[in-house]
């Protein structure tokens, strides 16, 4: 069994998915020992405990961003977690932490990376005129969204979208995607050559 560890900021609906995935089994051998949440309020924390997920809330409260993530670290090593999976998190991590699990932290971002890193990125794809959008499961390391793709799903960007109804759109297929990304690291049929990852033939 392989630990999940899933950070969140907010609403926590990738997070609720990846639970959903984990316990419907399309994402096999692994449980969810822990979601950590750097705010107290964020509603996901009332989803996973609902799920009966151990919860921890890690608040920054002045501490420097390496002090943050040294609480965080200890939390991750104590759970004897082996993936950390970002769902809305809205930190930057230090070298110490991408070092602590240097190939195993994902994140899902809502835009086809490289295009639209950072925030408001739905809005942004709007106002550039893309026709197409979607969303982007990555290997974090030190850059901002820029880590080695995993997965990638597309969606059409119509012409009265507002952010909010593209979010939307996004949304469900990030929903799908977090789920096979973390499905297809956990079972370890990939490589990474540079900033390429070759996902290998099943050999089931
Ligand atoms: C998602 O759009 C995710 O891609 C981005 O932040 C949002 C989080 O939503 N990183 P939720 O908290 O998972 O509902």
């Amino acid at each position: 069994m392989k630990r999940i560890a899933i950070l969140i900021s907010g609403r926590g609906s990738n997070m609720v998915a990846l639970c959903d995935a984990v316990s419907e089994g399309r994402i096999r051998n692994a449980e969810v020992a822990v979601v950590i949440s750097d705010k107290s309020d964020a509603p996901g924390i009332a989803h996973a405990k609902g799920r009966g997920i151990e919860t921890i809330v890690i608040e920054r409260n002045g501490r420097t961003r390496v002090e943050h993530d040294r609480e965080i670290i200890k939390a991750l090593h104590g759970h004897n977690v082996y993936l950390v999976c970002l769902a809305g998190f809205m930190r930057v991590l230090s070298t110490e932490f991408i070092d602590a699990f240097r190939g195993r932290i994902l994140n899902i971002h809502p835009s086809l990376l490289p295009s639209f890193p950072g925030l408001d990125v739905q809005q942004k794809a709007i106002e550039h005129g893309v026709k197409w959008s979607g969303c982007t499961v990555h290997f974090v390391d030190e850059t901002i969204d820029g880590g080695p793709i995993i997965a990638q799903a597309i969606v059409p960007v119509l012409d009265d979208d507002t952010s909010e109804t593209l979010a939307g759109r996004i949304l469900v297929e990030e929903h799908r995607l977090y789920a096979e990304a973390v499905a297809l690291v956990l079972g370890g049929n990939y490589e990474i050559d540079g900033r390429r990852v070759r996902i290998r033939p099943n050999s089931n």
